[in-house]
């Protein structure tokens, strides 16, 4: 079952903007898509540990701001080189005008 952390209130991320936010010690991208919602992936490039939250949203795409790959922020997948393999991908909610991201929505094993 998912566990859903609040990370920020909605109001800190307007429509068209990504942030940073750390939480229980995982730095992660929470980006705001216009008329879609918030989604949140790991703040850190699949292609050189770019910052990806300080990259540009268009639409539903982040820029790398190290080398420029795009990265689909509902998926985490990337769509330009030089990055080729997905970034993490969180489960997002949001309640009472606060964003809230389960952490352990990432995939994986687990107990
Ligand atoms: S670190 Fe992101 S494109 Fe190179």
């Amino acid at each position: 079952m998912s566990e859903f952390v609040t990370v920020a209130p909605l109001s800190d991320v307007p429509e068209g903007s990504a942030r940073v936010v750390e939480v229980d010690g995982v730095s992660l991208a929470v980006c705001h898509v216009a008329g879609e919602g918030v989604f949140a992936i790991e703040n850190r490039c699949s292609h050189d540990d770019g910052p990806l939250g300080e990259g540009e949203l268009v639409a539903d795409r982040i820029e790398c701001p190290r080398h420029g790959a795009l990265f689909d922020v509902r998926s985490g997948a990337p769509k330009t080189l030089p990055a080729v393999l997905p970034v993490q991908a969180y489960e997002v909610r949001v309640e009472d005008g606060e964003i809230q991201v389960a952490l352990n929505s990432a995939g994986g094993g687990g107990e």
